[in-house]
């Protein structure tokens, strides 16, 4: 008899746009063994990109248009509803453009993260690649983090970082930014459905062994 599988954490996803980085999570949940599985992708907006990543796998998706609804309690009611019909566990955003609600947040407390471009804390909210540029910090990256009431602001799981080279613009720093969103946002869906992370203190704790070896000079020195 064919051993069973193994029990996977039910993962809902946000979108507003593109969804590169939904595309690298639903490619993380495809391979064999890992701990999540996506089932249900939400967009804000209609036409957002990332739905045809989520068809093209094979998983529910569904607009709902936060402009079709009476306020913010309306649209986030309809999409809390929508998650809990689908059986999510946790709830990852991913260029998700919305701000959401305190009482969104408490009811979804330790079971949202979000992925951001900026090593957190600094530059919270939009623009983090114009203002890294306009601060001249010479390593830039993204974090992902637990959702609470402060914008940017919730306990980092984890954080990956690129240099800023000569020459860089928003947009060149973006895509070398997004290249290792795509790296750790997985990586740390992985330690979330492994259990391996616990919220203490207002920090995200995460067991384990780690090298902690890694380091990135710039300019290297
Ligand atoms: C990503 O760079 C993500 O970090 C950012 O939007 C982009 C979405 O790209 N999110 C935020 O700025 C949230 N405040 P994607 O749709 O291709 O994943």
């Amino acid at each position: 008899m064919a051993e069973a599988a193994a029990r996977r954490l039910k993962v809902g996803v946000l979108i507003s746009g593109r969804g590169s980085n939904l595309k690298a999570l639903l490619d993380a949940c495809a391979a064999p063994g890992f701990p999540a599985e996506i089932v249900t992708v939400i967009a804000n907006r209609p036409g957002a990109g990332g739905l045809e990543h989520a068809r093209a796998a094979g998983v529910a998706a569904e607009v709902i248009d936060h402009k079709a609804f009476d306020g913010k309690p309306a649209f986030e009611t309809a999409v809390t509803a929508a998650l809990e019909r689908a059986g999510v566990e946790l709830l990852c955003l991913a260029g998700f453009m919305r701000v959401v609600s305190a009482a969104f947040v408490q009811h979804w407390h330790g079971r949202m993260i979000n992925v951001h471009p900026s090593l957190l804390p600094l530059f919270p909210g939009l623009d983090t690649h114009e203002r890294a540029l306009a601060a001249g910090v010479k390593l830039h990256g993204c974090s992902v983090h637990f959702v609470t009431e402060e914008v940017d602001g919730g306990p980092i799981i984890g954080q990956a970082a690129v240099p800023v080279l000569p020459g860089d613009d928003p947009a060149r720093l973006a895509a070398r930014v997004l290249g290792v969103e795509h790296r750790l946002y997985p990586a740390c869906l992985r330690l979330v459905a492994e259990g391996r992370v616990r919220l203490a203190g207002g920090k995200a704790e995460i067991s384990g062994d780690f090298d902690g070896s890694g380091q990135l000079l710039n300019p290297a020195l």
